[in-house]
């Protein structure tokens, strides 16, 4: 974890919420404020990396130089902007808070509030990071797991299902922890390893993930 221990390596990070139009001015979203995965970007620019960041809308600035920004506002734009740049990443992760469901089609015009009551039908949003898993052929790919229950098991299936080389489990129970928060305490799990971290801020943990991740590709 020093400068240049990335150099030459082209590091990929989603980040960010996706929003899901409704109509014209409405969309489905979460509160995720990108702010995980921009730490990320900016420490692994930090080590000689060059990082290609796509976001979905998000108030984080990023000024290094060794950063490119694509802002994209949906799960099939992140998907789409993902694999034009996948053959040429060394290194994945996925930090992206991604809708799970978008509306089947947004309506063309505003709706008006008429009825009593409205019904918008949902259709699943293509994994993005399971599809980078599918499509893997000698990239490290990272992945994140926010749990409520089992979240040890669940983590590390997700690891087998998405064909991930590490997995990142954020904690909901710990205080201070995820999403919105400026701090966040993590476990690292591989196929074989397990390490626990303490709450710490996302600029810190940014530095403990590229720091494992650099162990795992030193082996
Ligand atoms: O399956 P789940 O949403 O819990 O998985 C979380 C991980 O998968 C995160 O790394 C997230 O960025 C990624 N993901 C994705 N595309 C989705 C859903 C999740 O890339 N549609």
């Amino acid at each position: 974890g020093h400068k240049e221990s990335l150099q030459g390596k082209t590091v990929l990070i989603t980040a960010g919420p996706t929003y899901e139009a409704i109509d014209p001015v409405r969309f489905i979203g979460n509160h995720s404020s990108g702010k995980m995965g921009f730490s990320l970007a900016e420490e692994a620019a930090a080590r000689g990396a060059e990082v290609i960041l796509i976001s979905g809308p998000s108030a984080q600035k990023t000024g290094h130089q060794k950063i490119r920004l694509h802002q994209v506002t949906s799960a099939r734009e992140m998907l789409d902007k993902v694999f034009e740049f996948y053959d040429r990443t060394d290194i994945g992760i996925a930090s992206a808070a991604v809708a799970d469901y978008a509306p089947k089609e947004a309506a063309r015009e505003k709706i008006k509030k008429n009825d009593d009551h409205l019904t918008i039908e949902l259709v699943k949003n293509p994994d993005i990071l399971k599809t980078m898993g599918e499509r893997k052929t000698r990239q490290f790919l990272v992945g994140f797991a926010l749990e409520t229950q089992n979240e040890e098991e669940n983590a590390k299936a997700k690891l087998e299902k998405k064909n991930l080389d590490m997995i990142v489990l954020n904690s909901l129970r710990d205080e201070g922890a995820g999403f919105k928060n400026d701090t966040n305490k993590i476990k690292i799990f591989t196929r074989t390893e397990k390490k626990e971290f303490d709450l710490k801020s996302k600029e810190e943990v940014a530095k403990d993930i590229l720091d494992f991740v650099e162990s795992q590709l030193l082996k």
